[in-house]
């Protein structure tokens, strides 16, 4: 099958205090990390980056400008691919994604899949809260043997993922917006060690203990 990556660059790292998706790991960028693994399974790879962006494309294919969300940042990457069979879509920001999650979820939605993204069980309790004034008060306590937090990379049946990002939209991850249209999404065992870099201490962290990819 001729699979196609999308690997989004293109955020502002608010949280991080500038771009973290170019800042340097083990002799190269966080990007460049994040091409490199994504194409172990895709044949094409489109790096979204912000307009101030000024690098050499971190070994991408194709390199576009996105958007003001990541929704948009997504969309500017499948504008700049031909028609696919499968679609890979991975934050720049996640460096340590393996080669085997790439393939896991391509192999789901070979396997029928609309999408499949990564899952983690989760192990703490989880409250819905709501903020009153100063005070943040509990609502509920959720089930958490019923939720999964979610990982990219996120694979898609190219048709699935245009016909979801058609009507524009907005959401954290491309899984929601298939899943808005009715779309079949399938979870496959997510990585501890995926860790997406949003804070400074992200990447120290992994500096600290020897991370590399
Ligand atoms: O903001 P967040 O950490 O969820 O961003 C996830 C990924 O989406 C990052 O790699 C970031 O660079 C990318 N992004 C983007 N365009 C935006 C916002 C985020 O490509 N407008």
């Amino acid at each position: 099958m001729h699979v196609a990556a999308v690997v989004v660059a293109g955020g502002r790292g608010e949280r991080f205090g500038g771009p973290k998706q170019f800042a340097p790991l083990d002799g190269a960028t966080v990007s460049a990390h994040s091409v490199r693994v994504a194409r172990s399974v895709a044949q094409l790879v489109v790096l979204v980056v912000p307009d101030s962006y000024a690098g050499d494309g971190e070994g991408a294919d194709l390199v576009v400008t996105g958007g003001v969300t990541r929704s948009e940042s997504v969309r500017a990457g499948l504008g700049a691919m031909e028609e696919v069979d499968i679609v890979v879509v991975h934050d720049a920001a996640r460096p340590w994604a393996s080669r085997t999650l790439f393939e896991s979820v391509v192999a789901a939605v070979e396997a029928g899949a609309d999408a499949a993204v990564p899952g983690l069980s989760i192990t703490d309790t989880v409250k819905r809260v709501s903020v009153e004034g100063a005070v943040t008060v509990v609502r509920a306590t959720e089930a958490r043997d019923e939720l999964v937090t979610v990982q990219t990379p996120q694979a898609f049946r190219y048709t699935a993922l245009v016909r979801a990002h058609g009507a524009g939209g907005r959401a954290t991850d491309d899984a929601a917006l298939v899943e808005r249209l009715g779309g079949r999404v399938v979870v496959v065992p997510g990585d501890e060690a995926n860790v997406k870099i949003t804070r400074p201490e992200d990447l120290r962290a992994a500096h600290r203990a020897g991370g590399v990819v």
